[in-house]
């Protein structure tokens, strides 16, 4: 009979919201308004025979790479962060090797690692969810080959230091550490110019989420040439489709577009942390497009919090099921108009759901 390999078939699953998502998309940390029009301009004057030859990756390449000040053979375009993610994984972890990731984060670096055969050594979050950075270097051993962080972390928003993640970096030579950027514009703080100082250091970025391109996948990998050169045999040839290359140089080109964007975001995520502090609902300060908050103490709490911002038309996140997360929801933050309707409905619901007040912020 037919069996997947061992790894594979105790594999956790994910849940991606693969249909019915109506309302505000407040679950995904997607874009709440859109792309650059820029992008739109370009979609329109697409022809027939921008799509009938294989996508050509390299140009585009060269142009991502000039605007993020690193060389093209540094780069590597993706379908997705996902996909760089995956690859690292393709590339350095086998059978019996170890991946050390925190907990919570995103769930994706645990998949894809176990896929390939490793072993993940799970590093639980310090209290507030503080970056973990002893606990990872003592977890380091001769068989770790991948050190993944989400920088800021997703669901928590919080991050780590520059001096942390290179330490790490220093101290795991054998290791590919991963820091992924997904919500920098977010944050501003990159490891980007760091990549020189130690050779096992990768940079993931996306057009996933300022950028508001998630469903046209497509995210970078950044890292020393020689390492590259051996990630790219791993990597199909066309990952990225000639929709999506022809839509990021656009995209890239309208960086006020991006800034206009980002600042509204950073203008409601203060007003929600202001009102959630007001309302005494414990939430975790965040870098990113988003906000993990708690709404009681279960799954149930936070399954009903979900389900009555679902009937005023907001689609939250429930995060319950993550280490130290019991009863929290993420939120993802637009601007100012979702804010303004999200804050809206986010009072009513705490009015509806009795969430305990006097809880202090942290
Ligand atoms: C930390 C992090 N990395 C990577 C991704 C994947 O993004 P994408 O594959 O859409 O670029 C996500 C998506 O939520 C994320 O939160």
């Amino acid at each position: 009979m037919l069996s997947p390999r061992e790894a594979v078939r105790t594999l956790p699953s994910y849940h991606p919201p693969l249909a019915g998502r109506e309302g505000l998309r407040l679950d995904f940390n997607e874009n709440t308004v859109g792309c650059s029009p820029r992008v739109l301009e370009k979609l329109r004057r697409m022809t027939a025979d921008d799509f009938t030859k294989y996508p050509e990756r390299q140009a585009v390449e060269g142009t991502v790479a000039g605007f993020l000040k690193v060389s093209a053979p540094e780069t590597l375009l993706t379908n997705g962060g996902d996909e760089a993610i995956h690859l690292l994984c393709q590339t350095y972890l086998g059978s019996g090797d170890e991946a050390l990731i925190v907990a919570p984060t995103y769930s994706m670096y645990r998949i894809y690692a176990r896929a390939a055969g490793a072993n993940v050594i799970s590093v639980p979050m310090g209290k507030n969810f503080c970056f973990p950075a002893n606990e990872l270097k003592e977890r380091i051993t001769s068989r770790t080959r991948l050190i993944a962080v989400a920088n800021p972390n997703n669901p928590t928003g919080t991050v780590a230091t520059r001096d942390q993640l290179l330490e790490l970096a220093y101290l795991a030579p054998e290791a590919a550490v991963l820091v992924d950027e997904a919500y920098f514009e977010f944050y501003g703080q990159t490891m980007l110019d760091c990549r020189n100082e130690s050779a096992n250091l990768f940079v993931a970025r996306t057009f996933s989420k300022a950028y508001g391109m998630a469903g046209l996948r497509v995210g970078v990998l950044i890292g020393d040439a020689e390492q590259m050169h051996v990630v790219r045999l791993v990597c199909s040839p066309y990952n990225v489709n000639a929709v999506a290359l022809a839509c990021v140089p656009e995209a890239i080109q309208d960086q006020s577009y991006l800034a206009e964007y980002v600042e509204g975001v950073l203008e409601a995520r203060a007003c929600l942390q202001i009102m959630l502090g007001a309302s005494g609902i414990e939430f975790w300060s965040s870098e990113a497009n988003f906000v993990l908050l708690r709404v009681g103490s279960s799954k149930t709490d936070s399954a009903r919090f979900v389900e009555q911002m679902r009937r005023r038309g907001i689609l939250v996140r429930d995060r319950s099921s993550d280490p130290g997360c019991e009863g929290c929801v993420r939120i993802t933050v637009g601007p100012r108009e979702h804010a303004d309707r999200l804050l809206e409905a986010l009072q009513s619901t705490i009015e509806e759901c009795g969430i305990a007040q006097g809880v202090s912020r942290r």
